[in-house]
Formats: structure tokens, C-alpha cells, sequence
């Protein structure tokens, strides 16, 4: 059993920096990037140190760890290959992939992929309120992105956003986006957790697109659609935690979910201290979000969405996966947990001034767990 410690792992650290050590490079990017592994909270931590464990795992990462391990230590290939291609029509595929397939990464891909990529300076998006092609960059240098024809395929705000096609939970109309639920304009008919296809019909399917699906290929890498794929065959598979483990659609809700019964909210709140405060604060409102939301009002107002992040992590930001487990099963019982935590009002509440109004006594997304 190997537990990852890195909220505790990051303030050892910042400790041993004031203390005048340098640290190297690789230990700060493992201090940013979170993991825990435990099916149960670690109560009973094995006798040596929380640091000794934590480089220790760090270095047998790549053969124990269920989750893409390599994300600890190598660096993002994008970056190096990102202007190359903004403007240019399919990547040469002959480059051996470099590491293992990241999952959370392709989550992160799948919720934005100009953000994850940093191709916002490259590619401004043609504007979905006028009927001109007059974005900039991209294959086309219009800020489009072709169909699976060839075609430019405008956009109508989806933001070519794999996320405004099948929603959060990747279910496509079928899902909380589709018309039954929130009834997003933009969502496609596909059930991707539903999906029959092989890994390579699927990642081929992304890089060259449909009718209505962009050919992704034009703007990311084989890496990029590596990672994509195994988002998406692994979350099929339940290797990470599906939406359904985590929330219930629910039409009469107010976004048209709610969470599942059958979680441990102290537990959450323990995971919480370990790994999230750090960045979060204990109150869950040190950094600012967007809305003027606090982590626990975003976390209660649409938890189908914290579910997502706190999985794979926000796109474009020093927030990675936050999960590594041995199955699905494990993943989606960390994040009930985490997510029953934050529905306790006090102990994560929201800003004193402006800021959003959190969510109403009796209100029913929290489930059960509203306090
Ligand atoms: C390495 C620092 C770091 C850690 C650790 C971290 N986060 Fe974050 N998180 C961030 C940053 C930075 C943002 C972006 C805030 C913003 O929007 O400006 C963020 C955003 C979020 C969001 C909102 C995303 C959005 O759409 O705005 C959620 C939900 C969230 N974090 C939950 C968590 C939870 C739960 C944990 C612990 C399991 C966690 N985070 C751990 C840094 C971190």
C-alpha cells in the first residue's frame, strides 16, 4: 500500500526552502500536484515519515500507481510542440509517443482544449454572434475549425469544446445537458460512455471529426489525442469515477442533478485538510473563483462540474488531477466524500461581500448533505 501525500509533502517542502535549502525543480512540480491513493483515509499511516513515503512513491510511481504516473515527472510535451501547429493542417505522427497516455489531462483537453494547451494567444474563436467567419488563427486562420469534410464548421458558442458537445458528464443529449435537463443548445446526439468503438476508431473519429464534430487533429497532437482517448475509454470503462457513481439527474433540481446517498463527509473533510487546503485555504476561499464563488458555493451549485475538475483538474491551471486510485469505484467514492464535505455551509462557506448567494436551505443538489 502506498500512500502520496503531497498537500503535506508541499508544506515539508515550503519548510525546507525557508530553511535555505533549493529544492529541485521536480519536487515543486510534484508539491503542485496533489494524489491521494487510499481506498480508506490513511488514519493509519505507515511509521516513516509523510516525506520519506511521498519520495519514495515518487520514484516507484511509474510501476505501482494505477493512474498515469508519468504525469509526475514529465514535462508537458504541448508546450514544446504548440506554435508549430495552430496554423497548419494535420501533425506528423512519427514522434514515439513519450509517456504513457495521461487521462486527467485528456479530461482537462476535453474541457478546454485551447486553455489546457495555451493556444488562447494563437487561436481567437470565430464569434458565435456574427454570421462572418472573423475569428483569427487556426487551420483556417479564421478562428474555425473544419468538420469531418473539410468544411469550416463556424461557431455557433460552443467554443469547438468537446465539453458544449456531450456535457460534463459525456453523455451528449442522453445526459444534464441534453434537452430532458439543462438543454444546452450545442449538445450532439452521442453517448460516449455508451460509445461501442475501439480506442483507435475513437481517436481517429477526433482527429478528423464529423458533420458536427471539428477534426481536432487540426489543432492537437498525437500526444494531445492520446491523452483524449484514454479520457474517454477509461471513463466508460469506470476506471475513473463515472458521473453516474457521483450524482443523479434529477429535472425538478435546480441544475438538474443531486448527490448520491452513501458518503462519508468527515472523511471529506479530512481529504480536504490533507490535500486541498493548501491551495484552497481550510475555508475553501483563498483563491478567487470565477463569479465571485467561493470553492464551497461553486462545489454546491454545480458539483457535476466540481466532480469534473476535481478529477482531472482545471484546464490551464496548477490545478492537475487531484485523484489517484485503484479503481473507478474508489475515485468516485473520494470525490462523493469531498463533495458531501463541501456541502457544509459553515466550514466552507461564502464571501462575506458580493459573491454569489450560495444554495438555499432544503435546496436538493447537495442530496443529503446540505448542512
Ligand atoms: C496546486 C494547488 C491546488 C490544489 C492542491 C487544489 N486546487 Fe483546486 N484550484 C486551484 C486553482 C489555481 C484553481 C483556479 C481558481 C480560479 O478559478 O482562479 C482551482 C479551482 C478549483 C475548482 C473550480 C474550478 C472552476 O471551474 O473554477 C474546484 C471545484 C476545485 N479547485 C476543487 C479542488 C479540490 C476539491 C481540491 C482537493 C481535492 C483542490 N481543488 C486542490 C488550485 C488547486
Amino acid at each position: 500500500m502506498r500512500f502520496v501525500i503531497p498537500a503535506r509533502l508541499s508544506r515539508a517542502l515550503a519548510g525546507a526552502s525557508q530553511h535555505g535549502l533549493h529544492l529541485a525543480p521536480s519536487l515543486h512540480a510534484l508539491a503542485a500536484r496533489p494524489l491521494f491513493a487510499w481506498s480508506t483515509l490513511a488514519r493509519s499511516l505507515p511509521a516513516c515519515s509523510l516525506l520519506a513515503c511521498s519520495m519514495l512513491a515518487c520514484s516507484s510511481a511509474p510501476v505501482t500507481s494505477a493512474a498515469p504516473p508519468a504525469a509526475l515527472t514529465t514535462p508537458d510535451v504541448s508546450a514544446a510542440t504548440e506554435a508549430g501547429h495552430a496554423t497548419s493542417s494535420p501533425l506528423p505522427e512519427a514522434a514515439p509517443a513519450p509517456r504513457p497516455p495521461d487521462a486527467a489531462r485528456g479530461g482537462r483537453l476535453y474541457d478546454s482544449w485551447r486553455t489546457e494547451r495555451k493556444l488562447s494567444s494563437t487561436i481567437s474563436f470565430d464569434a458565435a454572434s456574427t454570421p462572418e467567419l472573423d475569428g483569427k488563427g487556426g487551420p483556417n486562420g479564421n478562428g474555425t475549425l473544419n468538420d469531418g469534410s473539410g468544411r469550416p464548421l463556424p461557431n455557433t458558442g460552443h467554443d469547438y469544446r468537446l465539453r458544449s458537445f456531450f456535457g460534463w458528464d459525456l453523455r451528449g443529449k442522453q445526459g444534464l445537458s441534453g434537452p430532458d435537463y439543462q438543454g444546452e443548445s450545442h449538445v450532439l446526439e452521442r453517448n460516449l460512455l455508451a460509445d461501442e468503438r475501439s480506442a483507435e476508431e475513437l481517436r481517429a473519429w477526433l482527429a478528423s471529426g464529423d458533420e458536427q464534430l471539428p477534426a481536432y487533429g487540426e489543432v492537437l497532437n498525437a500526444q494531445d489525442l492520446d491523452d483524449l482517448t484514454a479520457f474517454l475509454v477509461q471513463s466508460r470503462e469506470g476506471k475513473l469515477a463515472r458521473p453516474e457513481q457521483v450524482f443523479q439527474l434529477d429535472t425538478k433540481a435546480p441544475g438538474n442533478y443531486r448527490l448520491r446517498d452513501g458518503a462519508d463527509p468527515e472523511r471529506g473533510a479530512e481529504l480536504f485538510t490533507f490535500v486541498c487546503s493548501d491551495c484552497h485555504g481550510n475555508d475553501g476561499r483563498k483563491l478567487p473563483f470565477d463569479a465571485g464563488h467561493t470553492l464551497g458555493t461553486f462545489a454546491r451549485a454545480r458539483g457535476y462540474e466540481a466532480w469534473f475538475k476535481i478529477q482531472n483538474g482545471l484546464a490551464g491551471s496548477p490545478m492537475k488531477g487531484q485523484i489517484v486510485a485503484q479503481s473507478g469505484a474508489d475515485a468516485a467514492q473520494t470525490v462523493l466524500d469531498l463533495l458531501a464535505a463541501l456541502c457544509d455551509r459553515k466550514q466552507f462557506p461564502g464571501r462575506d461581500f458580493v459573491g454569489v448567494q450560495d444554495v438555499p436551505d432544503g435546496d436538493p443538489r447537495c442530496g443529503k448533505y446540505l448542512k
